[in-house]
């Protein structure tokens, strides 16, 4: 098994050795670049360097880039696809050219890593007459030397587009293969018509491994007569690009740049896969580690659940290099990539029968494999973990609660008969299996109720064969915001000044002191009122004199002791009916509530259930967030038959 890391290092020491400065990684956030959430490829750093400004460092960079691409995260599970991953990456800033990098990139992978040759296929670039750029003759003839020299086939063909390819398949001998600038240009932004003015690219030369020589995975019927490398028929797979960057677009079309700079990009875990000869890139050693722990926690085995196991695998591998680059997961921006990637995992946990507070250690097993080259990782080990083990927990808690919303709303959904006079007759609005829709609001409470993101919903829905109103989601979406800006400046709604983590804090505190109160007191008391700011609650209640000391003393003491528990708050939704008629839910002000509302429960560790109330939220997720210890300032009367409690947490 030739391992990830051996592979990494020997690629930096081969550079080393022709004069390239070894650069750390960049984080996976790019610093100064409002064009993307992350770092995609390991060029985008070096963007800047590649325009032509000079590089403290000099002309000869190498790098091994922590790289994220988000669009990838649906097709994750398949063999080759992952959100996070290396590249591999070597720069000429307007130093060597291909002269000198397809022999150094031919010995790397033929001589240091030692691929089979026999299945190693080049492409180079065909030229584009539109955009004026000629043909790639000398990065062919380059590549022909370097096989020659092996002794292997090195037939040149051309090919022109993918669809003319698998017209004509590969002939025997052939090695190099010319493609037009769908497949041989590389820019950050694909062909050259689709690239912006001022955005810089070049003709290719990529590198494939074939993984099936027999062609038993060729399927005529989805990619065309013959399998060939460009082909996504799964039988070769890119293991290396070799972009030569001397164009840049300007309003005239394109010209040269002031220097000729080389751009290659390798994917790490795809290299070391070809040096396996094993397409699945999970069995290399960076991620089998993981896939091995998941096995023995599981006890299931991968071969019988390799999308789960795969799906896992990458997303807490991802979670721990953003963590690492102080990317929390949270609601905005790239933080909310953070929380799919843990909450899907969830999911798939789930499926394993994973039991809870078991990502800590997977993601253990992520940092062990990586702490000698990402030092970073293991320093900050501790609090990676934990930030993993609380999203974990959080969403787990409200998992079931959801799922088990989202099988009444996909019933609901799915049902074709409505009653008319006490009578069930088909209803001819419902639309025929697979249009059916569900609507944008419950999509929107699964997300604020249920800590759902919406590609969740989507995916469950579609499991379920139902699409989901994205568009009026989205609408919702931008309303919620708006409301909450404008909801910032109209204080105290609903007894709230905001929604602040302390505001959130004094909310659960305050149903735990009601729910005490109900319990020394009796239960004639009722909330009458209630103000809550981030720095006291004000409560009022229904009680006719006043509360002796000794008696807030021992409401203060049992507060105090359930939010010890550390306990869960969760969410029950249910038809107000229902919810009225269960004397173990409390609540006050019902006609200002839907038909349909949410019960907040507060229930220690050991399953005691403190408190059962009605109420809009928010809460806390659990009682550990609330921090302080919980106090009674001051009780007094508020009204005739009203008394009023304020309280801090200090
Ligand atoms: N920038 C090139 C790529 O990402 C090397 O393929």
């Amino acid at each position: 098994m030739v391992g990830g890391n051996d592979i990494r290092k020997k690629y930096l020491d081969f550079m080393a050795e022709r004069q390239h400065a070894v650069l750390p990684s960049a984080a996976l956030v790019p610093d100064n670049d409002p064009t993307t959430l992350f770092t995609g490829s390991g060029m985008q750093p070096l963007v800047p360097y590649l325009l032509g400004e000079p590089h403290p460092k000099g002309t000869r960079l190498t790098d091994s880039q922590k790289c994220f691409r988000a669009e990838d995260i649906d097709e994750v599970g398949d063999t080759s696809h992952t959100t996070f991953f290396e590249m591999l990456g070597n720069w000429s800033l307007g130093d060597y050219f291909k002269k000198e990098q397809i022999p150094w990139i031919a010995s790397f992978y033929l001589d240091v890593v030692g691929l089979n040759p026999e299945n190693f296929y080049v492409t180079v670039f065909a030229g584009d007459e539109q955009a004026g750029i000629p043909k790639d003759e000398e990065a062919a003839m380059i590549w022909q030397e370097e096989f020659k020299k092996r002794g292997l086939s090195h037939g040149i063909a051309h090919m022109g587009s993918a669809e003319e390819a698998a017209e004509r398949g590969m002939k025997e001998g052939e090695r190099i293969f010319y493609y037009d600038a769908k497949e041989n240009w590389w820019s950050r932004a694909g062909v050259p018509e689709n690239m912006p003015v001022g955005e810089i690219g070049g003709g290719d030369s990529e590198m494939f491994y074939d993984f099936d020589p027999s062609d038993s995975i060729h399927d005529p019927e989805k990619f065309g007569k013959f399998s060939h490398p460009a082909s996504d028929n799964g039988r070769f797979m890119e293991v290396g690009n070799s972009v030569f960057m001397e164009y840049i677009k300007t309003e005239n079309g394109f010209e040269k740049l002031p220097k000729q700079n080389v751009d290659f990009g390798g994917g790490l875990e795809r290299i070391a896969a070809a040096a396996n000869n094993s397409p699945d890139v999970y069995k290399v050693d960076l991620l089998w580690n993981v896939i091995e722990k998941i096995q023995t926690l599981s006890g299931k085995t991968y071969d019988s659940n390799t999308e789960a196991f795969r799906v896992i695998t990458d997303h807490i591998r991802g979670a721990v290099f953003m963590i690492g680059d102080d990317v929390m997961p949270s609601n905005s921006e790239q933080g909310y990539f953070v929380r799919r990637l843990l909450r899907r995992a969830v999911r798939f946990a789930d499926k394993l029968e994973i039991p809870n507070g078991e990502f800590k250690n997977l993601a253990d097993g992520v940092i062990d494999m990586y702490r000698n080259h990402y030092t970073n990782l293991s320093e900050q080990r501790d609090s990676i973990l934990e930030a993993i083990q609380k999203e974990e927990s959080q969403f787990r808690k409200t998992l079931e609660n959801g799922l088990k919303q989202f099988s009444k709303i996909s019933l609901e959904v799915h049902l074709t008969t409505k009653e008319v006079d006490g009578k069930k007759v088909v209803d001819k609005d419902v639309p025929p299996v697979g249009k059916r829709t569900i609507g944008a609001k419950n999509a929107f409470e699964l997300f604020t109720t249920y800590g759902f993101p919406i590609e969740l919903t989507e995916e469950i829905a579609a499991e379920k064969g139902l699409t989901v109103d994205i568009k009026g989601f989205q609408k919702l979406m931008d309303e919620h915001r708006a409301k909450s800006r404008a909801g910032a400046e109209q204080k105290f709604k609903g007894g709230l000044a905001d929604n602040s983590d302390q505001v959130v804090q004094y909310h659960t505190a305050t149903h735990l002191m009601l729910a005490a109160l109900r319990h020394f007191l009796g239960d004639h008391i009722h909330q009458a009122g209630s103000n809550i700011t981030g720095e006291r609650l004000r409560f009022d209640f229904t009680h006719p004199e006043k509360v002796d000391r000794d008696t807030l003393d021992k409401i203060e003491e049992w507060v105090n002791d359930a939010i010890k528990t550390g306990g869960e708050v969760y969410v029950e939704q249910m038809p107000k009916s229902e919810a009225e008629n269960d004397p173990t839910v409390e609540g006050s002000f019902w006609d200002r509530y839907p038909d349909e509302v949410k019960v907040y429960n507060i229930k220690g560790d050991d399953g005691t259930m403190f408190s059962r109330e009605l109420c809009g939220g928010p809460h806390v997720e659990t009682l550990s967030d609330i921090k302080g210890t919980f106090k009674i300032k001051k009780e007094e009367s508020s009204s005739a038959g009203i008394r009023r409690i304020k309280a801090v947490l200090v």
